[in-house]
């Protein structure tokens, strides 16, 4: 929640919004040409003049990546929020990464999944990228046959979600975060409608044990113990993989789908990065393109996240960190995850946990590579028959419906309950902000304002329709400054033959998930839309940010996944029979969509008028300065040059710098580490690269001085010879255009 003016938004921005219309109009005109000489709008033979040879190369398949990296520093970081976690640098960027697949034989059917590197789909994001896209290309990216799903990771860029709830520990609307995401986001879509040629898609699942862990166990024995029964784990550990091969075969990339939060990085971190799925990504395409930069591969590794509720990569469990108390060490209260009854010191351990959380990272991820690994190397099932999607809104607030058994319930105005502030094993206190904020000690000045509109008493009826959470949060009833949860969610389904994704608005427990595949799955075959080789498959949060969808049993323990199940114990049933009633608009021979509840209203001009009312205490960039006698960029503190480095060792340089929020740098770099070939200086990594860190210190607000760390830990296996590194940074004066610089260290060497 910046006040950034525009014209301090970089100029690499605006050049990279302008190319990208560019491509844009390029690409409609090959599209037209390509379509038009494929005979793909006259008929079905279009098949033979894209080479598509029966079910084997039925359809068109488009992948592309593209970069939504937001404000490295002074941005508060989203996922725990927690108020301290603002971002003061970078680790690896985040990417949307989006697959197109279309009927080769009628091409306007098709259907975009988009795999995004953030916390949570968003109402508002998914606006601007679907109106930016169907105004590119009429007819063909549509609000129902776009998914934005994503990794729910926690150590991205906060600050771009439109409801208020989630924004507080951003301290409001960060219109540069927000632009990021959509601005990258429509450019993986681009990259993939670019790309679309044809291909074959091929379906299999594989176990992936050691990958993820239960961490409300005491609420999934909530289950009934014969539906327990029936499962191995409390967890599903099930990786299911959706692979992409051109018409020859060759593959192009995959999307698969494994539950497990990203949460590996902890909350004390403050370099953006993309946890454990979005590692996975990198390490799958380094694997495939080594010689590529992050991001700048052809091959697209998808990670989605599915019923990711209950689910914590922290494998070793929970334990307590209490120095000095007769517990410290010991595994946390299995019913209430505290430690001398409190929950600050119960933390989750990643597979890493002696190293750092960084290891887990690694780890996490490289169980989800090696599962895709397996798929990737077998013959997996093709995948025929027609795309078809299917997508309406659901008002929530007091919907009424009939359970399976006859008995009619109702789901309720949103609410969060009070174990909602104790927070997981994985973060104590997602939106920790609630904790104390009764008090006068508010540390939040966002929190401060708003909160002479706390959220209004419940009044009667919700708290029964609630029953039995506790209400603390009404914020159902919350409509000042604006809405603080959604009322009305994204229901949509998307079908690729015998593959049915469903688009789920929210963070579904283990059951929840298992529970909504087989009724959905029973439903498909019952109306005759699939037959038995039905494969349903979830995936979320995405669209729009419902938070937690716990069984009603699960609901009546009231951990932190059921106390954020915010439509009342019934909502995950509602869900069942939302869903279940639209099967029938994924049949072969379906046209149309659902009657519709009203879309959500747009609450970003809301959003921003409280930012132009100057309520928050926050600025934007107002200018950079060197110091006096130093350029920008220029070396502080050099790398070694006395004696040659090994791998295994970090070389380190400190700039002077700039803000980075003057320029966002997408698609480009903040630093390079360049090796000396031939007289000519090759870059050989970038700010994406693991190993690389870019951390930005300001140094003196009034002077606008500031330093930049550039930190390259040396893989084994790196060549020796001469290397460099290189700082990209961009400056404000206090009049005039933000300017691009450039600092190089010394050279050094690798032995
Ligand atoms: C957010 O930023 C975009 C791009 O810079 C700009 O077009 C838009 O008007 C901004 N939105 C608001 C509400 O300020
Ligand atoms: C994995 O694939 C098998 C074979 O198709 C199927 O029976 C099973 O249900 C799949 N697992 C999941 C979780 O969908
Ligand atoms: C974060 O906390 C973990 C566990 O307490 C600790 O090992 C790690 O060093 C901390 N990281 C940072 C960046 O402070
Ligand atoms: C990305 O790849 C293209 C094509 O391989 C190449 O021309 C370009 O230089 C690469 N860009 C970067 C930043 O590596
Ligand atoms: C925790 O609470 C229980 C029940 O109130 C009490 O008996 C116990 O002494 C408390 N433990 C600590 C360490 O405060
Ligand atoms: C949602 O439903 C509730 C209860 O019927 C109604 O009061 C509310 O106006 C509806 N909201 C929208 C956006 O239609
Ligand atoms: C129907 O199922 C629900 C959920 O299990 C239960 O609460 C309700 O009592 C059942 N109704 C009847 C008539 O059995
Ligand atoms: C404020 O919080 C304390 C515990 O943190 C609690 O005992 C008290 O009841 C709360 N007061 C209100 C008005 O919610
Ligand atoms: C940056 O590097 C210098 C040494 O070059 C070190 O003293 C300082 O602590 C580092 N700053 C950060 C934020 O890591």
């Amino acid at each position: 929640m910046y006040l950034v003016d525009p014209s301090s938004l970089a100029p690499d921005f605006w050049s990279l919004m302008r190319s990208m219309m560019q491509l844009l109009q390029r690409g409609l005109l090959c599209l037209t040409a390509f379509l038009a000489s494929a005979g793909i709008f006259t008929d079905g033979a279009s098949s033979k003049a894209l080479g598509v040879q029966g079910a084997s190369a039925q359809y068109l398949l488009g992948l592309g990546i593209g970069d939504i990296t937001g404000p490295v520093v002074e941005t508060n970081m989203m996922g725990y929020a927690s108020l301290s976690q603002v971002d003061t640098g970078l680790h690896m960027r985040q990417r949307s990464r989006a697959f197109i697949i279309a009927d080769a034989a009628n091409p306007s059917n098709r259907v975009v999944f988009i795999n995004a590197d953030i916390a949570m789909g968003d109402t508002g994001v998914r606006r601007s990228i679907v109106s930016a896209l169907s105004s590119e290309f009429p007819g063909l990216y549509t609000n129902e046959n776009i998914a934005l799903s994503s990794t729910h990771q926690h150590s991205g860029v906060g600050g771009y979600l439109e409801d208020l709830l989630p924004q507080i520990t951003a301290l409001g609307y960060v219109n540069q975060s927000a632009q990021a995401i959509v601005a990258g986001t429509v450019l993986a879509v681009k990259r993939a409608h670019a790309s679309l040629a044809a291909g074959k898609l091929s379906l299999g699942n594989t176990t992936v044990v050691d990958g993820n862990r239960n961490r409300s166990p005491s609420a999934y024995l909530a289950n009934p113990a014969e539906e327990r029964a029936r499962y191995e784990y409390d967890q599903d550990k099930d990786l299911t993989l959706v692979r992409f091969d051109d018409a020859n075969g060759n593959a192009r990339g995959f999307l698969s789908f494994f539950a497990v939060h990203g949460t590996s990085i902890y909350e004390n971190n403050t370099l953006v990065s993309s946890d454990n799925k979005g590692m996975a990504a990198y390490l799958y395409e380094s694997s495939i393109e080594p010689d590529s930069m992050p991001g700048n591969n052809t091959f697209v590794a998808g990670f989605a996240q599915s019923n990711v509720g209950d689910t914590s990569p922290n494998t070793l469990g929970a334990f307590c960190e209490s120095p000095g108390e007769a517990w410290d060490g010991q595994p946390c209260d299995f019913d209430h995850s505290t430690c001398g009854n409190k929950t600050e010191d119960c933390h989750g351990r990643g597979p890493g946990f002696r190293i750092s959380d960084f290891e887990s990272n690694k780890i996490i991820a490289q169980y989800q590579v090696d599962g895709a690994k397996t798929l990737m190397g077998q013959q997996l099932t093709p995948i025929t028959g027609p795309v078809k999607w299917v997508h309406t809104y659901m008002n929530m607030s007091f919907r009424s419906f009939t359970l399976p058994n006859g008995t009619t319930v109702q789901t309720c105005p949103p609410a969060m309950g009070y174990s909602f502030a104790g927070g997981t094993t994985d973060g104590p206190g997602a939106f920790d902000f609630i904790q104390g904020d009764n008090s006068s000690n508010s540390q939040n000045p966002f929190w401060e304002l708003v909160k002479g509109a706390v959220t209004p008493d419940p009044d009667q009826q919700q708290i029964d329709c609630q029953f039995p959470k506790p209400i603390l949060l009404n914020t159902g009833f919350a409509h000042w400054p604006y809405e603080w949860s959604p009322n009305t969610v994204d229901i949509q389904m998307l079908r690729v033959g015998q593959l049915v994704i469903l688009v789920m608005p929210g963070e579904l427990t283990t059951m929840s998930g298992r529970r909504m595949r087989e009724a959905l799955r029973a439903k498909l075959i019952s109306e005759g839309v699939l037959g038995d080789d039905a494969y349903v498959v979830i995936a979320g949060p995405a669209n729009t940010y419902a938070h937690y969808v716990a069984t009603h049993e699960e609901y009546s323990v009231q951990r932190y996944e059921g106390a954020s199940t915010i439509f009342g114990q019934w909502t995950l049933d509602s869900y069942i029979d939302k869903y279940s009633s639209i099967v029938s608009y994924l049949a072969d021979d379906a046209t149309g969509q659902p009657p519709s509840d009203p879309a959500p209203v747009d609450q970003t001009s809301k959003a921003i008028s409280l930012q132009a009312r100057r309520l928050l205490n926050q600025t934007g960039v107002v200018f950079d300065a060197a110091g006096i006698g130093r350029d920008f960029g220029e070396v502080l503190t050099d790398v070694r040059t006395s004696s040659p480095y090994t791998a295994g060792e970090a070389v380190i340089a400190t700039f002077v710098g700039a803000n980075p929020r003057n320029n966002l740098r997408l698609e480009q770099t903040f630093l390079t580490v360049d090796q000396l070939v031939n007289g000519q200086w090759n870059a050989v990594r970038s700010d994406s690269h693991p190993s690389t860190t870019y951390q930005w210190t300001r140094t003196s607000t009034i002077l606008g001085t500031s330093t930049v760390n550039i930190t390259w830990v040396i893989e084994d296996g790196t060549p020796s010879g001469t290397y460099r590194l290189t700082y990209f940074g961009d400056s404000k004066p206090l009049i005039g255009n933000i300017t691009p610089f450039v600092g190089h260290s010394s050279s050094f060497t690798i032995s």
